[in-house]
């Protein structure tokens, strides 16, 4: 498929052929990770810029790592120690660093929307890198990955998404994308964390973290619970919380013997997974963090690179 796109904003309206096209190439990406050196030309001479307005480790450095490997410049920006502290609008940001010869801008905001209207007043390819609780794209397309390397298709498996719904834009994009891909996702948690009408996404929604919704899944996915919600009284105490929602040895024995559990990180351990769960044997933690380098190169090669065939992706 010839890659059209300038931006990465959601799953939202990314096309079932754009969604695989991103994976296929994510996946052929992965046989480099063994070897010792792991550099491609493809986007020598261009400039990625990392503008997080919100704290990240994970993403930030995940990007970094995959513009990197694709031999281009990266440069990091955190809003704390830039002009936008002095008041600098984001555009006139954007502007700037467009100016200056930037071919993607990487943004991480807390406002829904942002790198949408980004986009659209830049010329320079917008990647989001999570948009308060709208999106999280690149998160939710290497949850995928790691699901497709272990299932090959998505049809007719049963995902459980554990927690905060509400907030959590994880889950939003992986409720799109799982949809896309004919995955059957049932959310649970509390009802104060469970935004009306997400049936009418295709999802089954239930409050109760019940044994069988446990032995139906072949994917759990358990979301960070957001502590910082806990202030606004929309769950009660973080170990009634855990009592109820969390993902305990307890709970894994009614669980499929080859079920996948997953997790966004940085996860709450002992609240709403157990260590021992989210290091045990079950667990693909690791694999998500390791394909979130595959993801973003594809999507830096496909959105900065115009999918340039430098490197045989067959
Ligand atoms: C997530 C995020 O920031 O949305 N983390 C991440 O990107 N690895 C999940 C979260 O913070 O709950």
């Amino acid at each position: 498929m010839a890659w059209q796109r300038k931006d990465l904003l959601g799953l939202a309206d990314l096309s079932l052929d754009e969604t695989e096209t991103l994976l296929q190439s994510a996946q052929a990406f992965k046989p480099v990770f063994g070897r010792s050196v792991k550099k491609f030309p493809t986007l020598r001479g261009k400039t990625i810029i990392n503008l997080f307005y919100e704290p990240s480790t994970r993403t930030r450095s995940s990007f970094e790592i995959a513009g990197k490997w694709l031999s281009a410049d990266v440069i990091n920006v955190s809003a704390a120690n830039s002009s936008v502290a002095k008041g600098e609008s984001l555009k006139d940001t954007a502007k700037t660093l467009e100016a200056m010869g930037a071919d993607a801008i990487v943004l991480r905001h807390s406002t829904p929307g942002t790198p949408n209207y980004l986009a659209k007043s830049c010329q320079t390819s917008v990647i989001n890198a999570g948009d308060g609780a709208r999106e999280h794209p690149t998160q939710a397309l290497l949850d995928l990955l790691t699901l497709k390397e272990k299932w090959g298709s998505f049809r007719a498996k049963n995902v459980l998404i554990i927690g905060d719904i509400r907030h959590s834009r994880v889950a939003k994009s992986n409720i799109y994308g799982l949809t896309r891909l004919q995955a059957k996702v049932t959310v649970c948690g509390p009802a104060t964390l469970i935004p009306p009408g997400l049936e009418r996404l295709g999802v089954s929604v239930k409050e109760q973290l019940e044994n069988e919704l446990l032995q139906k899944a072949d994917a759990i996915y358990v979301l960070r619970l957001q502590r910082e919600r806990q202030s606004q009284g929309l769950f009660p105490s973080l170990r009634e919380y855990s009592k109820l929602y969390g993902l305990n040895s307890d709970r894994m024995r009614h669980t499929k013997p080859d079920v996948i559990i997953m997790h966004p990180g940085p996860a709450n351990l002992g609240i709403e997974i157990t260590t021992e769960v989210a290091y045990g044997k079950a667990s693909s933690i690791r694999e998500q963090v390791t394909n979130g380098v595959a993801v973003r190169m594809a999507v830096l090669y496909h959105l900065v690179g115009g999918g340039r065939q430098v490197v045989d992706l067959d």
